[in-house]
This record gives structure tokens, C-alpha cells and sequence, in this order.
């Protein structure tokens, strides 16, 4: 059987082979069919990317039917289950493979080498309101980083990408932990090189008058795993963005600073803070049979329910669920856990969900976890943007390296007027 597709244009009768490759076919391939030699040739539209490779990558494969989530192969549940920090999963999502005991000591080095900024990025963000979003504060200072390196824009030389890497790995929990810091008018806390990356977060983020914080195990150990799990997930929005942006050549810190926006959104980063308003808003089990009526009748959605990708479950959701029992143990229970676990139960079991293979994502349970943990609500999405950032500079540099990428810059079918003639100003009605 070959491996091409046979297409008639029924405008012309002309026919076309055209290869098909890992199960896709090329959209450049489709420019050749034209109704005349003045035509520009045919291409294909594909809002929102529905069906559309823009990538060959070989970071994460999700496999969504089936509930899968790899990491350079890897399952996360092992990943999860196995790995001693946070750092030995950005080498590999880096480097490709997992790091030996000597590489990983290196990498640690090199990270934390980075993990301090300059006093003025401080000043910096002494200028923000005291009640501005801790996002905003994130993304406006990982884009002033830029004017800190100016190196940085070297993007093709292997040794500049390497530095910013650990710049930016070693620097996004700082910059958070100083944002939350100042929405709480509390003193900055600078890292401790001495703990793992998680622990060193808790540190800057809950210090107060230890003269060495220690954070509790269970506790470091739930953030690195939460960390792990939200490290990379494909071509997401925030991910595209950071291939989209690093495309035209700008600087990692200007690219990261506009995929955290993309991540910003409540379609995106944010609807675990959307769960526990859900969970705030229902306040009670006996709510809950009205609250599912309401969304079988459309009325609403169940916040932390269905995924685009994953049609089974989410890989992710079963490792969180688990997570947070531990967490609780230490924290006492969220009051709102029982709740939600009612809501799962009771829409599991309905036919609206089953049919449309609506099951629990990542979003459910992490909110639940990381308000337990003491962090407020609107810090959720920069929780999601410190591992992430990981992820996207792993794309951002395999799309750098790869020979067949070019400045990202999509076609539009144009639908506005044809060409009209300029009229004056005193002559328009
Ligand atoms: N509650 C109720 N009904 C739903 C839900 C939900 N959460 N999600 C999907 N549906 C219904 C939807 O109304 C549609 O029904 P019908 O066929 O009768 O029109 C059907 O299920 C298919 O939904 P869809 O909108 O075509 O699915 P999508 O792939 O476009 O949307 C989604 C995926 C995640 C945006 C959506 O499920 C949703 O809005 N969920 C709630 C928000 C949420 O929890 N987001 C976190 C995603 S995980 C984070 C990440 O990985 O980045």
C-alpha cells in the first residue's frame, strides 16, 4: 500500500499524490493545486489548530485516549513516583535523557549559581501596587530580565542558550516567591542554595523569622511532585506561544514573559482557581444534584471536568488525588475535599459525563492542594508558570535547532473589502 493520498480538484479534474508522512500529510503540498497559473494555490485552514502538526517534537507524547503522558518517554507516574527533585526532570526534558549522578550534580550547580537577582529587579518590583496580581508582577519581571542580559538575544550560539537556561529555571521561583512577598508587604526572602528546588521555593515564599527554614518533607515533596506534573505537556497554548515568539529570534527571557501571558488565561493556567470558586460558590453537598441538573441543562460547566486531549483520564488528576491525602495529612483537611468528592462521585456515575468521557483533569485537585499548602488563589497560575518554564525552553530550543522551522507567520483567508479608492475627509457620509 503506498503511503500517499490521491486527490481529484473537481475544479480543474487534475489529480494529485501527495506523500503522507507519521500519518500527516504536508499543507505546502496542497499550494501546487490551482485553477490557473495566476492562481496562488490552494492551502488549508485550520483555526485554533484543531488538526494541525506545527511540530516535529520528541519532548512529551500524549497518547489522550488512552491516558498517557511521557515525558521523553518516560510515563509521569513514574516520573512522579520516582524522581528525587524537580531539576533531575528538567534535565531531562532538556537534554533528552535522565541525568547520571555527576550530570545532575552539575546541572544542580549551574541552576542554583542563577537563583539570585540583581537588587534592581528588586527596586523593580518595589514598584508594582501593593495589590497587583502576582502574575502580572511574574511577567513583567521575566521580561525585564532581558535588559539585564542583553547577551541573551544571541540565540543561535549553543554556550548563551545554556546560560539563559539556568538564568531562567534558577530565577523564576525567586522572582515569584519576591511577587508574593510584596503583595503580602513582607520582607524578601533570597534563596538557600542549600535546599532542593522546592524546598528553597517554600523558603522564599513562607520564611518569616527562622534563622534556617526547613520546609516540612511531605510538603517539599507534594510541590515537587506538583511541580513534575505540570513541567510540560506538548504544543499547549503557552507552549506555542514560546515557539511562536522564540521564532523570530528574540531573546528566552522576552519569549517566556509573553508564554506566561498565553498560560494567564482562564482557559488555560487558570481554572483551578475556577474549581475552587466552583466548590466556594456550591458551599454544600446537598447543593450538588441542583449544580449537575444545571449542567446537563448547559447552564454550566463543571470546573476541573472533560479535557481536549484526554478522553479516558487524566494521568496527571490520579497522581494529584493521591498527593493530596498526603498533603492533608499534614495540613488537616481541605474543608472543600469532601465536596469535591461528592461532585466526582455523583457525576461520574451520570450518563451526560460518562457519554462524553467528562472525567476529573490536573485542575480538580491541585487547587484544593495548593490552598491547603497556604497559597492564595490568584498565585495559582505563577505556581503553574515556575515548572512550565522549564517545558517551554525545551521548545523554545528545539525549535531553534530545527532546520525546517522557519519565523512562525500563518496564512489568512481575507474576507475584507477589495480594493476602493481614498475619500476625503469633508466628502464621507
Ligand atoms: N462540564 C460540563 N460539560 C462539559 C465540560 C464540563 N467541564 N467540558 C465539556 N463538556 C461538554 C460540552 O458541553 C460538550 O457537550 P455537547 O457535546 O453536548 O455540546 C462536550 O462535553 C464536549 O466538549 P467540548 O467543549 O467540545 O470539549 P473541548 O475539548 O473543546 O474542551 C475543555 C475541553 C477543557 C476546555 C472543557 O472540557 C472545559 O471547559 N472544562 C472545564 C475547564 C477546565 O477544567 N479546564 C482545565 C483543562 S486541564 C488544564 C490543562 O491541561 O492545561
Amino acid at each position: 500500500m503506498p503511503d500517499t493520498l490521491t486527490i481529484t480538484d473537481n475544479r480543474t479534474g487534475k489529480t494529485y499524490e501527495i506523500p503522507i508522512e507519521f500519518n500527516t500529510v504536508r499543507a505546502m503540498d496542497f499550494r501546487q493545486m490551482k485553477v490557473d497559473e495566476s492562481d496562488f494555490g490552494m492551502m488549508t485552514y485550520d483555526p485554533a489548530f484543531m488538526n494541525t502538526a506545527s511540530v516535529k517534537s520528541r519532548i512529551t507524547y500524549i497518547d489522550g485516549d488512552k491516558g498517557i503522558l511521557q515525558y521523553r518517554g518516560y510515563p509521569i507516574e513514574q516520573l512522579a513516583e520516582n524522581s528525587t527533585s524537580f531539576l533531575e526532570v528538567a534535565y531531562l526534558l532538556l537534554h533528552g535523557d535522565l541525568p547520571n549522578t555527576k550530570q545532575l550534580d552539575e546541572w544542580r550547580t549551574n541552576i542554583k549559581l542563577h537563583t539570585f537577582v540583581h537588587e534592581n529587579i528588586k527596586k523593580l518590583m518595589e514598584a508594582f501596587r501593593y495589590d497587583a496580581h502576582p502574575m502580572g508582577m511574574f511577567i513583567s519581571t521575566i521580561s525585564a530580565l532581558s535588559t539585564f542580559y542583553p547577551e541573551a538575544k544571541d540565540v543561535l550560539k549553543p554556550e548563551v542558550r545554556r546560560k539563559q537556561i539556568y538564568r531562567l529555571i534558577g530565577k523564576v521561583p525567586t522572582i515569584a516567591a519576591f511577587a508574593y512577598r510584596h503583595s503580602k508587604g513582607m520582607p524578601y526572602v533570597y534563596p538557600d542554595n542549600e535546599l532542593t528546588y522546592a524546598g528553597n521555593f517554600l523558603n522564599m515564599m513562607f520564611k518569616i523569622g527562622e534563622t534556617r527554614y526547613k520546609p516540612h518533607p511531605v510538603l517539599e515533596h507534594a510541590l515537587t511532585v506538583l511541580f513534575i506534573l505540570h513541567a510540560d505537556h506538548e504544543q499547549n497554548c503557552s507552549t506555542n506561544t514560546m515557539r511562536s515568539i522564540g521564532s523570530s529570534h528574540i531573546d528566552p527571557f522576552s519569549a517566556c514573559a509573553g508564554a506566561a501571558a498565553a498560560l494567564w488565561g482562564p482557559l488555560h493556567g487558570g481554572a483551578n482557581e475556577a474549581v475552587l470558586r466552583m466548590l466556594d460558590e456550591i458551599g454544600s453537598k446537598s447543593k450538588v444534584p441542583e449544580i449537575i441538573k444545571d449542567v446537563k441543562e448547559g447552564k454550566r460547566k463543571l470546573m476541573g471536568f472533560g479535557h481536549r486531549v484526554y478522553k479516558n483520564y487524566d494521568p496527571r488528576a490520579k497522581v494529584i488525588k493521591k498527593l493530596a491525602y498526603e498533603v492533608f495529612e499534614v495540613t488537616g483537611k481541605n474543608p472543600k475535599l469532601d465536596l469535591a468528592l461528592e461532585l466526582e462521585r455523583i457525576a461520574l456515575e451520570d450518563d451526560y459525563f460518562v457519554k462524553r468521557k467528562l472525567y476529573p483533569n490536573v485542575d480538580f485537585y491541585s487547587g484544593l492542594i495548593y490552598e491547603a499548602m497556604g497559597f492564595p488563589m490568584d498565585f495559582f497560575p505563577v505556581l503553574f508558570a515556575i515548572p512550565r518554564t522549564a517545558g517551554w525552553l525545551a521548545h523554545w530550543e528545539e525549535h531553534l535547532m530545527d532546520p525546517e522551522q522557519k519565523i512562525a507567520r500563518p496564512r489568512q483567508i481575507y474576507l475584507g473589502p477589495t480594493e476602493r479608492k481614498w475619500i476625503p475627509l469633508d466628502q464621507r457620509k
